[in-house]
């Protein structure tokens, strides 16, 4: 039921702390400060290259893990779309690994790349939300998001459970290459295990995106811009926005803005910039600030430094709890879920079950 929530999205974005606590608990010994494996004897020492491939929200959480993969364990990274994994000849060698990542276990695509990978070798990885689902039983390796059910179409909870594991995942692989120290195991473990704390943070700045959707809501196209694993977060942001309000969004690396979608700027797009303060902070508040000069309307997400730093000039700015930029990725996805979700109620959208929409894509 959705409690006394209305709406399961909003049940299910509340959910996180907890839900994000509970998938943890399956990866990370505290007592010893280990990260560990459900399969604690799946040898990964091997792994040459990680193959990521997922479909929508599940996707972008590959796209932030790419990230987390190449510095933690430094292995090269191929990741895509399923759709499009399947029909190129992606070049598949001994010692690869495929990663699929899937809420329901069962999108047509991503099941379709599993088994091709299969096929040509490769060991496969499934994070998956259904532990009863195809690729949960195709799969050498299960890694389950305990996010519990998700019913609103919009994938919430999953997103940052999904976060939880492959950064898990990404320290387990880095540790099995001897690429990991024991301080450096033991930080990863620290900084995971404040992700709960720094969800409710997030969950916190719940009225004040409320008091701003009207912002947004009467937007014809926005913007979200963010670097590094904020650039995957653009692109969620954008994708939350669009599939529930119906309203035009994109998201873009902030760098890659003045190559282009610049020209889109005036003042009746609200650019939404991803930037908590940290080494990319300089970069992406220079992007904002050519957005502000050509009139654009900056919601700019930080924490409390980067918007004492930066905030001069935007509508409007959301704080986020300083955290580690391990989880990072994990506590931004919460004010871009509230925004879109607080939008849509604005529109008078159907926010659980919206239009054209499914919630497990079981043909491609
Ligand atoms: C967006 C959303 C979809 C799914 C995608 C993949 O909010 O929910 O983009 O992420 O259809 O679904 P799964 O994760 O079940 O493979």
């Amino acid at each position: 039921s959705k409690g006394n929530h209305r709406h399961y999205m909003l049940k299910e974005i509340y959910e996180q702390p907890i839900v994000v606590a509970q998938t943890l608990r399956a990866y990370l010994q505290r007592m010893d400060d280990q990260v560990t494996l459900p399969i604690p004897d799946f040898d990964l020492s091997a792994i040459k290259r990680v193959t990521i491939v997922a479909c929508g929200t599940s996707f972008y959480a590959g796209m932030v893990a790419k990230y987390w993969f190449e510095q933690f364990a430094r292995v090269p990274v191929d990741l895509d779309v399923a759709s499009e994994f399947r029909y190129r000849a992606p070049v598949m060698e001994e010692g690869g690994l495929m990663i699929v990542i899937s809420q329901s276990g069962e999108t047509a695509d991503t099941l379709a790349a599993l088994r091709h990978a299969r096929s040509e070798g490769q060991k496969i990885a499934a994070v998956v939300n259904v532990p009863t689902s195809s690729m949960a039983r195709e799969a050498d390796l299960l890694l389950p998001t305990h996010a519990g059910p998700e019913i609103g179409v919009a994938s919430t909870k999953a997103f940052t459970c999904q976060l939880a594991v492959l950064a898990a995942l990404a320290a387990n692989l880095a540790k099995a290459k001897g690429k990991l120290s024991d301080a450096e195991e033991k930080a990863i473990v620290k900084h995971l295990a404040e992700a709960p704390a720094a969800l409710n943070g997030a969950l916190a700045y719940d009225e004040a995106i409320q008091a701003m959707a009207g912002v947004v809501a009467a937007a014809r196209d926005v913007l979200y811009l963010g670097r590094g694993t904020d650039y995957p977060l653009a692109l969620e942001g954008a994708l939350k926005l669009k599939e529930i309000s119906y309203i035009h969004a994109e998201g873009y690396a902030a760098g890659e803005m003045k190559h282009g979608p610049i020209a889109l700027i005036d003042d009746a797009v609200p650019v939404i910039v991803i930037a908590p303060s940290g080494p990319l902070f300089e970069k992406t508040v220079s992007n904002m600030q050519e957005v502000q000069a050509r009139g654009g309307k900056v919601i700019l997400i930080s924490d409390y430094d980067g918007i004492e730093a930066a905030g001069e000039g935007t509508v409007a700015t959301i704080t986020m709890p300083k955290v580690h930029p391990l989880i990072a990725p994990l506590v931004y996805a919460v004010p871009v879920q509230l925004l879109a979700y607080h939008v849509a109620v604005a529109k008078g959208t159907d926010v659980d079950q919206p239009r054209n929409l499914a919630k497990s894509v079981t043909v491609e």
